[in-house]
């Protein structure tokens, strides 16, 4: 059985104003009509000879009803874990890998953040139905995107040497996960890039419900003993799963990169000797049209242009412009020869950005903060 598990957590501050904390960007219609999370659960609809569990969503309490009610429309109720307060992704992780132990034996965890856009399904398919093979044999499979900047909020994993199953037979694209770098500094980043045996880790991970609790158990045991604490405090109340409060608020906050990916990747370019307890990290390259859509520009990139780059939703007209996004919930936009600009309409506030600096949107929601 593979459980699929959205994490969905973030907040998505660049994308303001349309990102908000109560309605964070994985859950807005930012590709049309489905959100990025109902999208995220429709993506593995239908693969071949996959048997696939109902999804299983990790969230905070907070966005419960929302979340419910968008499984809901999509016919896929499936399970909701609640967080009563965010701890990042290793413990998010580990209560979905408790619960899912629970539904099932020791399901393959298809792990996926909810606030990403992955334009080609079907290669998207085949790399999840090559990646579910090795993790079922126990490996923990990462999903690496060819770099083309040397971002610095992504992972880096460097490709070693092809990979053969315990059946000895080479898997095709596979390679062992010589190294794992989360988050380098620029320099580094640019070093990697240079190296060209480095990829972007794509926040996609396969592997089984079991293998992420004994790596917990090997890397942090403290975030383990935690969350198993919370989980028997935890009550069951129909699709959605609780864990104790204060049990939870006791556990320390680290990422599924930082806390397990670092040092998997560590001990599987040793021998295994040397980290006995950690699973063979391997890594498939997905080449799917895969975005993290961090801010505008990465949404401009993945959404369907006109012949003059201009992607515009709702009420918009534009005369003589270029590569402009221009998106209106409510009022007219009109803009009129201008390129490269980011117009964003919404009830309360209206963005104008350059499209070069729509990172920087950050820089606006931290002072609206400020302000209070
Ligand atoms: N349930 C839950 N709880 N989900 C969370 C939490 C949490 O406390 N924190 C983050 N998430 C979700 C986010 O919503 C997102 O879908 C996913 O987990 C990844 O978290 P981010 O905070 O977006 O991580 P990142 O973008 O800095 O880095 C990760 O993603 C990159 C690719 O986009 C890392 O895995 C990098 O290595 C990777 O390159
Ligand atoms: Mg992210």
């Amino acid at each position: 059985l593979i459980q699929p598990v959205v994490l969905s957590g973030g907040s998505g501050t660049r994308l303001w104003p349309l990102s908000r904390e109560k309605y964070p960007k994985q859950l807005l219609p930012l590709m049309g009509t489905d959100s990025l999370l109902q999208a995220t659960v429709r993506r593995v609809e239908g693969i071949a000879n996959l048997d696939m569990a109902p999804p299983m969503v990790v969230c905070n309490e907070e966005y419960r009803f929302v979340i419910a009610e968008q499984l809901r429309l999509l016919g896929k109720p499936g399970t909701i874990v609640l967080e009563p307060c965010g701890r990042n992704t290793a413990p998010a992780l580990t209560l979905s890998a408790l619960a899912a132990i629970k539904n099932d034996a020791d399901p393959v965890l298809l792990v996926m953040p909810a606030d990403h856009v992955i334009t080609d399904i079907a290669a998207f398919q085949s790399v999840v139905s090559q990646g579910a093979r090795l993790a079922f044999d126990g490996a923990v499979v990462t999903f690496g995107i060819t770099p083309d900047a040397p971002e610095t909020g992504y992972g880096y994993i460097q490709s070693g040497a092809a990979y053969a199953g315990p059946s000895g037979t080479l898997e095709a694209n596979a390679r062992l996960m010589a190294r794992f770098v989360e988050k380098p500094d620029l320099a580094t980043a640019q070093g990697y890039l240079a190296a060209g045996s480095y990829l972007w880790n794509s926040g996609l991970f396969m592997l089984r419900a079991s293998v992420w609790l004994s790596a917990m158990k090997a890397c942090r045991p403290d975030i383990l003993a935690a969350c198993e604490n919370a989980w028997r405090q935890g009550s069951t109340d129909g699709e959605f799963v609780r864990v104790g409060k204060e049990a939870f608020a006791q556990c320390p906050s680290d990422s599924i990169d930082y806390a397990v990916m670092e040092r998997i990747a560590a001990g599987s370019a040793k021998s295994d000797v040397d980290a006995p307890v950690l699973p063979i990290g391997v890594v498939l390259p997905l080449s799917a049209g895969w975005s993290d859509v961090g801010a505008w520009d990465a949404l401009w990139q993945v959404l369907p242009k006109d012949a003059s780059g201009n992607v515009s939703q709702g009420d918009v007209l534009l005369q003589d412009c270029e590569n402009t996004l221009a998106l209106s919930e409510g009022r007219l936009i009109a803009c009129v020869g201008v390129s490269d600009l980011v117009v964003v309409e919404t009830a309360d506030a209206i963005l104008v950005a350059h499209k070069d600096k729509t990172q920087d949107v950050k820089k606006i929601v931290d002072r609206l903060k400020q302000q209070g």
